[in-house]
């Protein structure tokens, strides 16, 4: 495992010392062999980054030139695409059509935008992530969402503008190369050219003391030396405009997202603080009062024992009665702390156990990957079932329930509770559901309830997997 000493390079040879004193006279005394070995290895380390270099230009003006050349192309499809899109969703506005038509055309300006944002990628510049505003709803929800998300504008506006851009950026490539390749190439290729007697070439006309071919040979090899730095100016350009209307527009997008994300935090605390007020509501109104009152049943039992033991009998019947009735609803209540199922045996083993509980017949179908969700996660999933079968139970009124888990293609974990009951249910009449959209929200989930007025009611949240 140990290092053998001699692999890293010393810069001087055995004989040196290890260092020169500061100031001695050794500094003046460099032993003579080392001196040409250091010549040697300068002029080698001399021509090697100056051939480096050059390979690194050419590879540099390569990937901008392939670029830039590409950046036309796009940039026409971008616009043309992009543009009938607009077109379209406007004229089709006073129809129902014109807004999904706009979402649409915006989500083209986004698979655009992140055309651009690999093309950079391969060019050597990455951009960073196009960071959108989430779509949480379906519909016209969804279509609206996108509509205000000015990220998803400014993807529009960079795909419009793009082309203005390619229409600077590609003549002058074009131009650059040819008078770069003609020029220097024009001694070669001149003799195939007409030659009509009397023609006035540029060298007669300006009366220069140079041959033709070494005129152009000369403007060649300029727009050659420049080609290289040109060419970075036009990627530049493109990639200037991309990241002001891509990835500008992101970053502002990303300061919106860490205040939503300590928004999230604080509606995570309020619903950590609102479970604990319940609790501690529910210890005093239940297990705490029976315990009370067991206790003073169990004082007059003690006191009548003596006098009438038919008395204190009953009392005593009664108070194992309390006994039990406390400890149901301690367990009740422990339950909803963290049921040791959850824990041991995983989310789908807790929603079995919860069915089978619940009044009304409820079907369990999970169909999980092996993995099991972070543990917030399962314990919110588990809550969302409990909360909603408990509701089912009060106020559904249903014949059957069924719970689903599953996990959804972009890897979130879904948990549906179907029951065929009344319906009406609503997160604003109770504090049931409003509580479970407080936790749900704080792990950056989503709650649905679709509870049409005669039923049925159907309850769906999806979770991040890991949070
Ligand atoms: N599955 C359901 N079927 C019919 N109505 C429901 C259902 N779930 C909830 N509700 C209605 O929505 C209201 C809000 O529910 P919730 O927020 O859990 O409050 P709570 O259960 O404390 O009343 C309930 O009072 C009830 O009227
Ligand atoms: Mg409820």
């Amino acid at each position: 495992m140990s290092t053998p000493p001699s692999s890293p390079p010393r810069p001087l040879p055995p004989g040196a010392p290890p260092s020169t004193a500061p100031g001695g006279d050794g500094a003046g005394t460099a032993p003579a062999p080392a001196a040409a070995p250091a010549t040697a290895a300068g002029t080698a380390a001399g021509t090697a980054p100056a051939t480096r270099r050059a390979a690194s230009t050419a590879g540099r003006l390569g990937q901008d030139t392939a670029y830039v050349a590409t950046a036309l192309p796009l940039a026409l499809v971008s616009f043309t695409v992009l543009l009938v899109g607009l077109v379209l969703a406007l004229g089709l506005l006073v129809t129902v059509l014109g807004l999904p038509v706009g979402a649409a055309t915006l989500g083209a300006a986004v698979l655009l935008g992140d055309a651009e944002r690999r093309r950079l990628e391969l060019r050597g510049t990455p951009l960073g992530p196009l960071e959108l505003a989430p779509v949480a709803g379906r519909g016209l929800r969804g279509v609206l969402q996108r509509l205000a998300d000015p990220r998803r504008w400014a993807a529009l506006l960079h795909g419009v503008g793009a082309l203005v851009v390619a229409l600077v950026t590609s003549p002058v490539l074009v131009a650059w190369w040819a008078t770069a390749l003609g020029g220097v190439t024009f001694w070669f290729w001149d003799r195939w050219l007409p030659q009509e007697p009397g023609t006035v070439t540029l060298v007669d006309l300006l009366d220069l003391p140079v041959t033709e071919a070494q005129l152009y040979a000369l403007v060649g090899l300029v727009a050659a030396l420049t080609l290289a730095p040109v060419t970075r100016a036009c990627a530049a350009l493109h990639a200037g405009w991309a990241r002001l209307l891509l990835v500008g527009a992101s970053r502002r997008a990303l300061t919106a997202r860490v205040a939503e994300l300590g928004a999230r935090g604080t509606s995570a605390a309020a619903a950590e603080t609102q479970a604990l007020r319940r609790l501690e509501r529910d210890l005093h109104d239940g297990p705490q009062q029976r315990l009370v009152r067991l206790g003073m049943d169990l004082s007059v039992a003690e006191r009548r024992l003596a006098d009438d033991p038919d008395a204190a009998r009953a009392l005593l019947v009664e108070a194992r009665r309390q006994t039990a009735e406390t400890l149901a609803e301690l367990r009740a209540l422990s339950r909803g702390i963290a049921p040791p199922v959850l824990v041991d045996r995983g989310l789908e083993a807790a929603v079995v156990a919860v069915a089978g509980r619940c009044t009304v017949p409820v079907a369990v179908e999970a169909v999980l990957p092996d993995g099991r969700p972070a543990p917030a996660v399962e314990h919110a999933a588990y809550f969302v079932v409990c909360e909603a079968l408990t509701n089912v139970a009060k106020h559904a009124g249903a014949a059957t329930a069924a719970v689903r888990l599953g996990r959804t293609p972009a890897g979130r974990l879904r948990v549906e509770v179907h029951d065929d009951g009344v319906g009406g249910a609503a997160a604003a009449k109770g504090h049931g559901l409003a509580g479970l959209g407080d936790r749900v929200a704080g792990l950056g989930g989503t709650l649905e309830v679709r509870s049409p007025a005669g039923g049925p009611t159907v309850l769906v949240v999806e979770l991040p997997w890991q949070v």
